[in-house]
């Protein structure tokens, strides 16, 4: 596996040429701010939170899905791509109803955090509160969609992970849901496995476990490592 150098905030770095920008950062130690990315599950590219400046283009460049190149000369953290991830997080907040004082997630939520981070303090656009019919038809979870970022994890989980497919994306736009089934009531869904693997990827409050308070509600995504990794060595070592 060729490896290449490249320079990441004027640091040299090496990686093995299949790496993304967001691996070979980190790897270094450089933070790069991410929503829709998830080790263990197919890069999506959807977010734009992850995006970085790369020498020689004007655009920005989506750090998770842009795999590294010799030479490389790569920006993480710009005053440029900071106003650009203030910007993407405060459309995500106005597209939807990301009330926090009234979610399940508050104190928990991937989405809350990265906007404090990022010194959101406020919306500049106008929000469109849509009014998303929440589905509690299952047995153990529920589904918000008025929470949803639409980031996919949910989708990827339940199709690469635990090969049941249940979930996907609808429609266009702003009318783009997370259905379960053939968009049907998710208590419906034969499809389902009621794995939970959906709900503990989720970044927000879009899917939740039911009874339980926004003090319980944190989630735990370090089972998806464990399982890909037991499945890739046959060693199964539970180490949380
Ligand atoms: Fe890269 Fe979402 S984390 S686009």
């Amino acid at each position: 596996m060729p490896v290449v150098t490249l320079t990441i905030n004027d640091k040299l770095v090496s990686a093995r040429s299949e790496r993304t920008i967001l691996e070979a950062a980190r790897d270094a130690g450089f933070e790069i701010p991410t929503l829709c990315h998830l080790e263990g599950l197919t890069p999506r590219g959807g977010c734009r939170l992850c995006v970085v400046e790369v020498e020689g283009s004007p655009r920005l460049f989506a750090s998770c899905v842009t795999q590294v190149q010799e030479g490389m000369v790569v920006r993480t953290d710009t005053e440029r791509l900071q106003n650009y991830r203030k910007m993407m997080v405060e459309l995500l907040l106005a597209e939807r109803n990301h009330i926090c004082a009234v979610c399940v997630m508050n104190g928990h939520c991937e989405l809350q955090s990265l906007a404090a981070k990022l010194g959101v303090d406020h919306v500049r656009y106008d929000y469109l509160c849509p009014d998303l019919p929440v589905d509690a038809s299952h047995e153990r979870n529920t589904k918000d969609p008025n929470r949803c970022i639409l980031c996919g994890r949910c989708i990827r989980v339940c199709d690469e992970v635990e090969g049941a497919h249940c979930l996907d994306m609808m429609g266009r736009g702003i009318h783009c849901n997370v259905i379960t089934g053939m968009n049907q009531e998710w208590g419906k869904s034969r499809s389902c496995t009621s794995c939970g693997k959906c709900v503990e990827v989720c970044p927000t409050g879009a899917l939740f476990k039911k009874g339980m308070s926004a003090a319980e509600m944190e989630k735990h995504k370090d089972f998806l490592i464990w399982i890909l990794d037991g499945r890739d060595k046959k060693v199964w070592h539970w180490t949380r």
